[in-house]
């Protein structure tokens, strides 16, 4: 493909397969001054087939280069999701001290077990690189972690342990996640299970992620454990769940057994996080797959199919006794974003029923939207934002006061034809205080809603057959205040 990429419903400034079928992100790894981006990825075709690690690398996480295949399926299986780690102390003998040794950890599927309708599908398998990234080789001895008799038991996912000195891997088996320990990345011992009795489950837990994060503004650790679900994902279909707890590098234990969403939105899917990211930098930075597979393989999009969310931020906030995981764009997005605002008024805009926002000189289609309201003594009936093109075709988000829930409704979004899954609007539990903070990444053919800085999170695509172009904010029974509104255009990274 030659860029710029300029096929219709083609993201400018989210990441996407040059061409062909791409899925969950693997293997996410820093080293050395690269952001590493792995992805489930299929080269022969728009539709999941036999899979593939694709290759990127991002020197800020925004702008990525497109490397060649780092795994290819062989006679053990196709090579499905997993994770990637630092072997700083060379404890696989795969490297030296001098040059540690990356090492992805990944899942074999073996499609003829499958057919024959045995149960041994999934295994656990290691590939190591000593060239930052560019070449893998497959370790002889794998598969590292036998199937258990459990037909679904994939993606792992490893951190080293500060505290007990080992590795921790977390992997899903159908219901559950099971955790491990090992020295050296080859032999692994089965500590623990969770989730039988936690979470939801109306479909099967996939690619699950355990890390520790500090709760800001205190000395307190939480460690997260995500575990995406399809389907049973809030709104339907695929979707993220996160747990709260400790854990002592053997057993995890929830402070809670019920389900919480990183993401409310339908198209933030299998999203993990980066190993290795400096401690000097501190974050736990995650990227999702942003589709469902309620429809992944019908979208309307030739050539490639698919794209990941923008990078995030995940802190934790203690709000009314309640810990919350936030997520917010990284602030490496600033890289990216035009210094022309459009619309930047610090003068207050009363609005009561629809107004439409001067924008001119906008290209909404790709855009960051920040806007700020202001509640009057009474909350409106409802009150929110619109964007539009000149056919009608529009998508909504808006509060509902009465149902206290954001709500994303993309039933008059544009081709909606390919899947009778698609249609639809999504919501979201919310209570809002007496000002809302919406910040939108719009970018052809999705939008990423950040409500308060990222307390909640909604991620939806659509395909409107033309651009959008107009922007309209409205209010509904009572009239409110748009205290703050800064709309600019993004710069496309290809
Ligand atoms: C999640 C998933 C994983 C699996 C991969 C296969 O979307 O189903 O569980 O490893 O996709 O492509």
């Amino acid at each position: 493909t030659t860029k710029p990429y300029t096929e219709k419903y083609r993201p400018q400034f989210h990441f996407s397969p040059d061409s062909a079928w791409m899925n969950d992100p693997n293997g996410m790894v820093y080293y050395e001054g690269e952001y590493h981006l792995f992805y489930q990825y299929y080269p022969d075709s728009t539709v999941w087939g036999p899979m593939h690690w694709g290759h990127a690398i991002s020197t800020d996480l925004v702008h990525w280069q497109h490397m060649p295949i780092a795994l290819y399926p062989d006679s053990l299986g196709y090579i499905f999701s997993g994770s990637a780690v630092v072997d700083w102390n060379n404890t696989s003998g795969f490297g030296s001290a001098e040059n540690p040794p990356l090492i992805a950890i990944f899942t074999y599927h073996n499609p003829e077990i499958a057919k024959a309708g045995g149960v041994d599908v999934e295994s656990q398998a290691i590939a190591y690189s000593l060239d930052k990234g560019r070449s893998w080789t497959k370790y002889e001895g794998n598969p590292v972690i036998p199937n258990d008799g459990n037909r679904d038991f994939r993606d792992p996912n490893v951190i080293w342990n500060e505290e007990i000195q080992k590795w921790n891997l977390v992997l899903s088996a159908h219901d559950h996640v099971q955790i491990y320990t090992s020295d050296d990345l080859k032999n692994w011992k089965h500590e623990s299970d969770f989730g039988i009795d936690a979470g939801t489950h109306d479909g099967v837990w996939e690619c699950p992620d355990l890390f520790p994060l500090q709760v800001e503004g205190t000395d307190e650790t939480k460690w997260v454990l995500i575990v995406n679900i399809n389907p049973g994902g809030p709104n339907g279909g695929s979707g993220t769940q996160y747990f709260l707890g400790d854990f002592d590098g053997h057993e995890f234990s929830a402070d809670s057994k019920d389900t919480n969403w990183v993401d409310w939105g339908r198209d933030n899917y299998a999203g993990v996080t980066w190993s290795d990211v400096p401690k000097e930098d501190g974050r736990r930075i995650f990227l999702g797959w942003m589709s469902n597979w309620a429809y992944a393989q019908l979208v309307p999009t030739e050539k490639w199919r698919s794209a990941m969310t923008l990078p995030r931020t995940l802190s934790l906030i203690k709000k009314k006794e309640q810990y919350v995981l936030k997520s917010s764009p990284v602030k490496e997005a600033e890289l990216i974003t035009a210094n022309s605002a459009t619309v930047n008024s610090d003068e207050a805009l009363k609005i009561s029923g629809v107004k439409e926002l001067d924008i001119e000189g906008l290209t909404l289609n790709q855009s960051r939207l920040s806007l700020e309201f202001e509640m009057g003594e009474t909350l409106p009936e409802s009150f929110g934002i619109l964007l539009e093109n000149e056919l009608g075709e529009n998508v909504t988000l808006s509060y509902s006061a009465s149902a206290e829930q954001f709500q994303f409704d993309r039933t008059q979004s544009g081709d909606m034809s390919f899947s009778d899954q698609f249609s639809g609007i999504s919501v979201a539990p919310y209570k809002i205080g007496s000002t809302v903070k919406l910040e939108i990444f719009v970018d052809a053919a999705s939008a990423e809603i950040f409500v308060d800085g990222g307390d909640l999170v909604m991620t939806e695509i659509f395909f409107n057959s033309q651009p959008f172009s107009k922007l309209k904010v409205f209010a509904e029974g009572q009239s409110l205040t748009l205290v703050n509104a800064k709309c600019t255009g993004i710069n496309s990274i290809w």
